[in-house]
């Protein structure tokens, strides 16, 4: 275990965000020895608080996890001040508290700065950074940025030259929860740790990919921001688009964070951007609408709080992709994302090809070989497999390997855990780079507007469904079904 020594300053140091996930992913680096004594954390936002009440505020974020005995010593490296983005005066506030903490607690100019707020002032605070001399130190200065990573290419391209003022693409680790998860970084080692997957991994033995990213809960209280972005914005330019590229990249040469990022970026640029007017035949929206056995607790999208009643924000989207790799050509890879849908289910299905002659009896059942990579509500893997029912006759029956079955704890801050110690060993592997930032949104971009040109009539399906009928025909139309949601 190495010991880490630096300075967070956290934007939004009283949002939900860092009381949730970030508080107790850094008490748990501290826990387990990665901070010890040369650290520090200040927490700004615009509220006053005294360091007395922030670091109550912290404690409390921990209470459930923490051991008792180590919490006032965790919280005595807390700080606060109360923050103006757009003020100049409030940067120097900064600046002299973070020179002075640099020195009591020896951090050698190493400083993270974590933006956990609207992404409305990201430009400004990197900016400012720069210019009121935040990030001139000697040690190491990197930024941390939580998504949305813009709104679009363009105001992405804005966001990111923003950023380049202060930090170089090396400094900006942006984030993506998915890629923090256990079973998006086992996808790397289930490809190239097994010779006998990776043999398999190709359009010669694949029928079909499909990524899932299924969610039962509706947009609860984020209906404000939810209502400007939609699924494809939240969840398929960043979450979707990582996990196909990590799913189905090329075998890198080292698991060097540029070589990944190479061939992630070159399989992005390898999926077409389909032409405006089959974009409605690919790529299917869908909206909520209520359940009609219980229309109170299930109410339709439009009736969320923050939620325009004529909303025509998409909750849904199931798609298919392609590649035109040669790895890829042919294989279409299906991704579907959705809010209040029948189950939580996160996974990526593999199905692979069967075009052997039957040689079993008729009575036999026979299931399509399919690796299952399950990523929530459980971490599991699974490998479906035709074997002989015993006894006399030739006759097959479906059997599945499959590892233990865990359950993941939906409020577990390990995703954010990783994401932090990475960002301190100066490691973004498991960080989008912006090429493929760029690549993802143009795609999205590409979608939105053939959306635009013939609009689909929403809301689409009921909440609690397995989603809107058109996706499964999306389907169909291919010979394929949807790996069930539960
Ligand atoms: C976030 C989205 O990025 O991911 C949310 O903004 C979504 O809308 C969440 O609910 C899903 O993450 P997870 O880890 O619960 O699958």
């Amino acid at each position: 275990i190495t010991e880490e020594t630096a300075l967070i300053t956290i934007f939004g140091g009283t949002g939900d965000l860092a009381n949730r996930k970030l508080y107790p992913a850094i008490y748990r680096l501290y826990a387990k020895g990665f901070l010890k004594e040369n650290f520090a954390v200040i927490g700004t936002a615009r509220r006053q608080l005294t360091d007395a009440l922030f670091r109550e505020r912290v404690a409390s974020s921990i209470a459930s996890i923490a051991d008792k005995s180590h919490i006032q010593a965790f919280v005595s490296h807390f700080y606060y001040r109360s923050h103006d983005v757009t003020n100049k005066e409030s940067y120097k506030v900064l600046l002299d508290l973070s020179n002075e903490l640099d020195t009591t607690y020896h951090l050698k100019g190493n400083r993270v700065f974590f933006l956990a707020m609207a992404p409305t002032f990201f430009n400004e605070i990197a900016i400012r950074l720069k210019s009121e001399g935040l990030v001139a130190t000697k040690g190491y200065q990197r930024l941390m940025i939580e998504k949305p990573f813009g709104h679009d290419l363009a105001s992405a391209q804005e966001l990111n030259d923003a950023l380049g003022h202060a930090f170089n693409e090396n400094q900006i680790y942006r984030i993506d929860h998915y890629l923090g998860k256990e079973m998006v970084q086992n996808v790397s080692a289930i490809r190239f740790a097994n010779p006998m997957i990776e043999a398999l991994w190709n359009n010669r033995h694949i029928s079909n990919v499909q990524v899932t990213l299924a969610e039962e809960l509706g947009v609860e209280e984020r209906g404000g921001y939810y209502d400007n972005s939609g699924a494809l914005r939240d969840m398929f330019q960043n979450h979707i688009l990582q996990v196909v590229s990590l799913l189905l990249m090329d075998f890198p040469l080292t698991l060097d964070k540029a070589e990944i990022r190479a061939e992630k970026v070159r399989l992005l640029r390898s999926l077409d951007v389909p032409e405006l007017d089959v974009v409605n035949n690919l790529f299917v929206p869908g909206q909520y609408d209520a359940n009609p056995t219980d229309p109170q607790t299930f109410k339709a999208y439009r009736s969320e709080e923050n939620v325009s009643p004529t909303s025509t924000t998409e909750t849904y989207v199931a798609g298919k992709l392609t590649s035109h790799s040669d790895r890829w050509n042919g294989v279409p890879i299906y991704i579907r994302t959705g809010k209040r849908l029948s189950n939580k289910k996160t996974n990526i299905v593999i199905e692979f090809k069967n075009d052997r002659p039957d040689l079993f009896d008729d009575s036999s059942e026979k299931v399509a070989n399919t690796l299952v990579i399950e990523i929530a509500p459980n971490e599991s893997i699974t490998l479906k497999l035709n074997v002989k029912v015993p006894g006399l006759g030739l006759a097959t029956q479906p059997t599945q390997l499959q590892t233990a079955a865990d359950a993941v704890d939906q409020n577990a801050p390990e995703a954010y855990e990783k994401v932090i110690h990475d960002c301190l060993r100066g490691d973004a592997t498991y960080f989008s780079h912006w090429d493929e930032v760029a690549l993802s949104w143009q795609l999205a971009d590409r979608i939105y507007e053939g959306w635009k040109l013939s609009p689909t009539e929403l809301p689409n399906y009921d909440s609690g469904s397995a989603g809107p009928i058109a996706a499964d025909e999306l389907l169909a139309r291919d010979g394929h079904t949807w790996y069930p949601l539960s």
